[in-house]
């Protein structure tokens, strides 16, 4: 059961204040999959997040790095952590995603150990470890969110051997081969068995983590059965727990959506006759998303598909991130290249076939871009468990639209319905848009609804209780 009140300790904060151009602070509040399934809990229960205090006017608003949030009708505390840029350059651009990121996301080649880096994730977990301490009560349970705080539970389990310590990954775990790439391997390992429960997304990742910590520390006892680990006197489960997305707020957006005036509004120039077809991606501009290769499917589709010209229009929706890392920023230059390549290939006076757009699109047009494509396209290299293949099925209230979703997303162990592809495949993922265009009526209610139905068992209000469930 969920525990009366707790303490969430993650990188991203849920609410944050931000000074605008002419001053004013104004606050805003985070929308990814993660806050979503917390903020109602820790507004229900109380207690305490600890966050990094991204905002530039976080540390102005709040007393003694303490505000009490949502700002409209205070429920809990947010205890903000103040990083130095140092700090921020070498543990979040640094080590969480130039090594961490890279590495759990099987992509090797491109991590970059600085000792720099590793210094300052180890300072900024202790960092986030004090300010735990600081805030938790005793017998308050603490649960750590993430690659970023990997550390941070052995340090407060130094502090107060007797507490509840939670750790959820919300991104992949590799194989021990892969793993066995990272200098810290056995730090890292180290930190989260300080934890009681470390959650993943799927089962195969759990089972990868017992198989690294079989491997790193031969005195541990490891039952890949129970998912249990024993490793200097204290036991660990390691177990899945599936975070999906709030089905209903989604469903409700969709419905209350302008469809029409949001295709225009998105389609823009590009022509908006309303008999153009349409599918769609979204996504953070991330080199694990595989976006060039969806383009370049794309590609072949229109060429040898000359009919699907003028007919058939794939919309891009893209975020900035991480962007002071060059492997961010050249990822971001290609996908823009890539798009006008194939824009000046095949577009004409009245059709564009991609439509790229980084314009920031609050929740509800989101819902009304996912009901108006008949497809989406979901083909990350990896991915942890990929929420937009949750939305975009929960969104489609008018009984159609069809799911093409890379066999190496978390998402496709859970849901059932989609039209699986290899993300590598730029031949399978041109035939598969073309067979998710070609649906009959039939399939794709039968595939849509197999889909809602597992997307709904994933519901994120059953997340926290399912966590804390493994606790005895
Ligand atoms: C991934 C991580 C999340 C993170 C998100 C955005 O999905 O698992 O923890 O919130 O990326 O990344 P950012 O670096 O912008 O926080």
């Amino acid at each position: 059961a969920v525990p009366d009140s707790l303490v969430v300790v993650s990188n991203r904060e849920p609410y944050s204040h931000e000074r605008d151009d002419d001053g004013e602070i104004r606050v805003r509040s985070a929308a990814g999959g993660l806050t979503s399934a917390l903020d109602p809990v820790m507004q229900s229960r109380g207690g305490t997040w600890v966050a990094w205090a991204s905002g530039d006017a976080d540390m102005a608003v709040a007393d003694e790095g303490i505000v009490t949030v949502p700002p409209s009708d205070p429920a809990y505390d947010l205890k903000r952590v103040p990083l130095s840029d140092a700090a921020v350059q070498g543990y979040y651009y640094g080590y969480a995603n130039q090594v961490l990121w890279p590495l759990c996301h099987e992509d090797t080649g491109r991590m970059w150990t600085e000792p720099a880096y590793w210094e300052q994730y180890r300072a900024v977990n202790e960092q986030f470890a004090e300010a735990v301490d600081t805030v938790a009560d005793a017998g308050q349970p603490v649960w750590f969110q993430d690659y970023h705080l990997a550390l941070a539970p052995r340090v407060v389990r130094e502090q107060r051997p007797d507490a509840t310590l939670l750790q959820f990954w919300h991104i992949p775990w590799p194989a021990p081969s892969v793993f066995s790439h990272c200098p810290h391997s056995d730090a890292l390992l180290d930190g989260l068995l300080a934890c009681d429960v470390v959650g993943f997304h799927t089962a195969a990742y759990a089972e990868q983590f017992l198989h690294c910590v079989d491997s790193a520390f031969p005195a541990a006892t490891v039952n890949t059965d129970t998912g249990s680990v024993t490793y200097n006197g204290h036991e660990t489960r390691a177990v899945a727990n599936p975070l999906g997305v709030d089905v209903e707020a989604v469903r409700e957006r969709a419905r209350a959506a302008d469809v029409a005036s949001i295709r225009d509004t998105v389609l823009g120039d590009s022509r908006s006759d309303p008999s153009i077809r349409l599918a769609l991606g979204v996504e953070r501009l991330d080199y694990s998303k595989g976006i060039p290769e969806r383009i370049e499917a794309l590609a072949h589709l229109w060429e040898r598909r000359p009919d699907l010209r003028g007919e058939f229009t794939y919309v891009q929706k893209a975020s900035r991130t991480r962007e002071g890392i060059a492997a961010y920023r050249r990822y971001r230059a290609d996908v823009v290249d890539a798009v006008e390549r194939v824009n000046d290939r095949f577009g004409t006076d009245d059709w564009q076939p991609i439509v790229y757009t980084e314009a920031q699109l609050d929740n509800e047009t989101l819902a009304g871009l996912y009901r108006a494509a008949e497809v989406a396209v979901v083909t990350p290299h990896r991915d942890g468990m990929n929420l937009v293949a949750h939305e975009y099925p929960a969104a489609c209230v008018d009984g159609d639209g069809a799911l093409v979703l890379s066999e190496l997303a978390g998402a496709a162990t859970h849901l059932d319905g989609a039209l699986t592809v290899n993300p590598h495949d730029i031949a399978a993922i041109a035939d598969t848009v073309e067979a998710a265009l070609e649906l009959d009526t039939a399939e794709t209610r039968t595939r849509l609804e197999q889909l809602q139905n597992s997307v709904a068992a994933l519901d994120s209000s059953e997340w926290v209780a399912r966590q804390f469930s493994v606790l005895k």
